[in-house]
């Protein structure tokens, strides 16, 4: 394996790669040369690369996990794929539909495994709905409403996360995508019509709603949004609202979570600063009374799950179909957000139009 980023996400696919049993950490690569040698130290990783085209340049590599900026992801993974590697990317796929098209393409070309970390949907409570969900408790699922939201919470201020051109957005691209896959996952990946979406920057604009994480400055400007609401419309009439932001005056906390509707029962899915416990509510009828089921959290640790099941992939030689595509549509939908909140107007996707 090797690794192309240092920060929070690169360091936990590393971990996670070396629970894995028969997997060696052959390159990791990053900017930062001090925080270099401490992960190759600390982790053992024998080659270290400043730069992520010298890691991709390797020959000694099956696969590469991509936890860099999002602008890197679509010319990291092209370039794996096109020397024979596997793809683990890092959400979101792409800062486009048209980028994360390219690397689907790529992956097919290649006939290589390109996986995304949609890690959120891994969550023991996620898991939990979907499986009432597989058993029919909710029956329809006709709309959802998918939030996250945070108080001060904008990720490197100044950073690669606050520039349009390198991130592609703000939250709704980093943690919008996260409750879109949630959403898609559990109605079972509907089609998507429409799209209506608004965004907003009246906090980050202002040097207020930061995090305070230290992380390199390629700029003093505030180029994205930090807020962001949509309304999806999806095929057989089912309905998702949106809502992420990375600042709003709101309570101090990180919270995420899903209000489903359902013809025979909803669920409520309340996660408060990455807690596991007690985040679960379904609602149903027993007996013609209304009844409310607090199910029991077994907790999962996402990024293990998704790592796992990379190499699992790889590993079995069955590779067919394995291209990305989750990752593509997410893109398309959160592409088709941007439009329309820039152009003030709904945005109907591929072959949809707004007659019935
Ligand atoms: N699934 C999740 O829960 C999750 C959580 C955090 C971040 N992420 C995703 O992971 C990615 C990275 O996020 P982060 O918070 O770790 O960012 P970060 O800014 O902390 O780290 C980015 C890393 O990329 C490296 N990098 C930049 N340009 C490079 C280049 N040319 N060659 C090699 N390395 C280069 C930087 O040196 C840095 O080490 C993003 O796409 C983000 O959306 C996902």
């Amino acid at each position: 394996m090797g690794v192309i980023g240092l920060g929070w996400a690169g360091e936990t696919h590393l971990k996670n790669y070396l629970r894995l049993p028969n997997v060696e950490a052959v390159a990791l690569a990053g900017l930062e040369e001090p925080r270099l040698r401490e992960l190759g130290q600390r982790y053992g990783v024998p080659n270290l690369h400043r730069d992520y085209e010298e890691l991709v340049a390797r020959d000694d590599l099956d696969a590469i996990s991509i936890c860099a900026p999002n602008h890197l992801h679509a010319p990291a993974a092209i370039a794996a794929l096109k020397s024979g590697k596997h793809v683990l990317c890092e959400k979101p796929l792409a800062r486009t539909g048209a980028e994360a098209e390219e690397i689907v393409r790529a992956a097919r070309e290649a006939g290589r495994v390109v996986h995304v970390a949609f890690t959120q949907r891994e969550r023991g409570d996620v898991q939990v709905l979907k499986s009432h969900i597989l058993d029919g408790n909710l029956g329809r699922i006709y709309h959802v409403k998918a939030t996250w939201m945070r108080r001060n919470g904008i990720p490197g201020m100044g950073s690669w996360f606050t520039n349009k051109e390198m991130a592609g957005g703000g939250p709704l691209i980093d943690l919008g995508v996260h409750i879109i896959d949630m959403a898609l996952y559990l109605m079972d990946e509907p089609e998507i019509e429409s799209v209506s979406c608004a965004t907003y920057a009246e906090l980050g604009t202002q040097g207020r709603g930061g995090r305070g994480d230290a992380k390199t400055i390629v700029g003093d400007t505030y180029e994205v949004e930090d807020l962001a609401t949509a309304f999806i419309r999806l095929s057989g009439g089912a309905t998702l609202n949106l809502e992420a932001g990375w600042a709003a005056y709101r309570e101090s906390s990180d919270d995420f979570g899903l209000t489903l509707y359902g013809t025979e029962g909803g669920a409520e899915m309340r996660v408060r600063n990455y807690g596991t416990q007690d985040t679960v509510r379904i609602f149903t009828d027993v007996s013609g009374v209304p009844a409310v089921v607090i199910p029991e959290i077994e907790p999962r640790e996402g990024h293990l799950v998704v790592v796992r099941r990379f190499v699992e992939t790889v590993r079995s030689g069955e590779w067919e179909g394995q291209v990305g595509e989750e990752g593509l549509r997410r893109a398309r939908v959160v592409d088709a957000c941007y439009t329309s909140a820039l152009e003030h107007h709904e945005v109907f996707l591929d072959g949809h139009t707004g007659s019935r």
